[in-house]
């Protein structure tokens, strides 16, 4: 199977997942990326079955409105029963590294909201230790010079990702060369750098559930 076919696969499972648990006063929480792409095409058809969407990214929200899904402000919401998101890579605890495509920030506040974060990837995604792909950390503009120095201290090799404004006008720095032994300290660790907004761990508030698309199907797991 193709990596795409893949993530169509978990963007079905994810559909099963929640479809028997939607009410008609549903917000959900959705994420950003090409697998959450595919979960929000596969919701369209349900779009009468509950009440709308908290979007984590621009991309997403209008996505979702081009198929006729009311789109919320996280503000008026309060929590929403699930968030379904993809991930970057995945270990056995469903600790996440997350923000490949930027959305980092709003990925994390509203996967904070969430009573249940529902992870969707391939099985490239599942990884031993994370860090194999480079951590996104996003900066206030003005400190990212500093921050940057912070994370050769820590280890890492920063590089810029030059070109990119995140939806909340910042900037993103991404860790080469880092591998991760515990991501929940080190999680707290960048979030205490001066001038950092998020960093794309996900170790403190992780996935509830993951579902995996392998070869042999997609596999269903719960934290280690
Ligand atoms: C977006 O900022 C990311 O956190 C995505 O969830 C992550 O990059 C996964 O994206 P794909 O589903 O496109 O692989």
């Amino acid at each position: 199977m193709t990596q795409d076919e893949l993530k169509d696969a978990v963007a079905a499972a994810a559909i099963d997942e929640i479809r028997p648990r939607l009410e008609r006063d549903s917000v959900l929480g959705i994420g950003t990326g090409s697998t959450a792409n595919r979960f929000i095409d596969r919701l369209a058809p349900l779009r009468d079955d509950f009440r709308g969407a908290v979007a984590s990214s621009e991309a997403s929200a209008e996505r979702l409105r081009g198929h006729g899904i009311e789109v919320f402000e996280l503000n008026s919401v309060g929590t929403v029963p699930f968030y379904i998101d993809g991930a970057d890579e995945v270990n056995a605890h469903l600790h996440l590294i997350k923000g490949g495509g930027g959305a980092l920030t709003r990925e994390k506040i509203v996967a904070a909201c969430a009573e249940r974060f529902i992870c969707i990837v391939d099985a490239s995604k599942r990884v031993e230790r994370l860090g194999e792909f480079p951590l996104p950390v996003e900066v206030i503009p003005m400190a990212r010079s500093y921050v940057a120095r912070e994370l050769v201290r820590l280890g890492a090799d920063p590089v810029y990702r030059e070109g990119v404004v995140t939806d909340n006008g910042n900037q993103i720095l991404d860790c080469y060369d880092f591998p991760i032994d515990d991501p929940l300290t080190m999680e707290a660790r960048l979030n205490a750098i001066v001038g950092v907004v998020t960093n794309g761990l996900f170790a403190a508030r992780g996935a509830d559930v993951l579902l995996l698309g392998t070869e042999q199907g997609v596999e269903r797991t719960t934290p280690a």
